[in-house]
């Protein structure tokens, strides 16, 4: 794969301090460099303390910032311990993560998930939409069906004109940092079903990436990118999965 345009998001979780800037400095490098940087679509989601200094940091970079998760309420409020989309794109935003699963179990229901798209799509951030099945689920064969309840209820009444504004990010939730990944076959067939069934969106795939798997994962010719948990904190690992995606 050389020339397909793809997006690589780093998602931090709870992990990283001002300490973890200074090796973003190997990724910039990486970049500005790399044969193929006009294909390549970088987005660092960190913990929301450190967007504004990612911002900063990648200011003369083509990398951009997101945030892992928002409230669905537009405007200021009594919401002790939140932040609103507005206020991330305030302090440089591009992005916003929703319906991760570590906060679909923390919770957030569907219902809850389509409101925080439309609040973050109106305040002009992208979102990656991030659907997946339990084990349980894919045990009983269900993966299908849980998939497009997940998407008929998370994008309800989302524009279609908002497409272009909006990734989904297929996460299985067995292999979230797990090590463990379904088949490039299972995978390649999944996706399909859901470009299918949602025509325009680009499908990105998470879980469990790492510099091993990219060898195969990236043969998968339907995706479009991967959200890279664990391995994207750390900035030589996360470097590897791209340079080995374009080899
Ligand atoms: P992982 O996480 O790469 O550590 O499995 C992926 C994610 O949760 O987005």
């Amino acid at each position: 794969m050389t020339n397909k345009y793809m997006y690589f998001i780093a998602n931090w979780k709870m992990f990283g301090g001002l300490n973890s800037i200074k090796s973003l400095n190997n990724v910039i490098r990486f970049l500005k460099s790399f044969k193929n940087n006009k294909y390549i679509k970088i987005i660092y989601c960190p913990p929301n303390t450190l967007i504004h200094t990612m911002v900063i940091k990648f200011k003369k970079s083509k990398i951009q910032v997101g945030a892992q998760n928002c409230h669905s309420h537009e405007n200021y409020g009594a919401f002790t311990g939140f932040v609103n989309c507005n206020m991330l794109k305030s302090v440089g935003a591009k992005y916003v993560i929703i319906g991760h699963s570590e906060n679909r179990f923390a919770g957030e229901s569907d219902k809850l998930i389509n409101h925080k798209i439309k609040s973050a799509l109106k305040s002009g951030l992208k979102v990656i939409f991030c659907i997946g099945e339990t084990l349980k689920q894919k045990r009983k064969k269900i993966t299908k069906r849980v998939l497009e309840k997940q998407i008929k209820l998370g994008l309800n009444k989302i524009k279609i004109k908002d497409k272009k504004n909006l990734l989904i990010a297929y996460e299985p939730v067995w292999s979230i940092g797990t090590g463990l990944i379904a088949s490039n076959k299972d995978l390649y067939e999944i996706i399909e079903f859901i470009k299918k069934k949602n025509k325009g969106y680009k499908i990105l795939y998470g879980g469990s990436v790492n510099p091993k798997n990219i060898d195969s994962l990236k043969l998968i010719k339907n995706i479009d990118g991967f959200l890279v948990g664990g391995a994207s904190q750390n900035s030589k690992k996360f470097i590897d999965i791209i340079k080995k995606t374009y080899n």
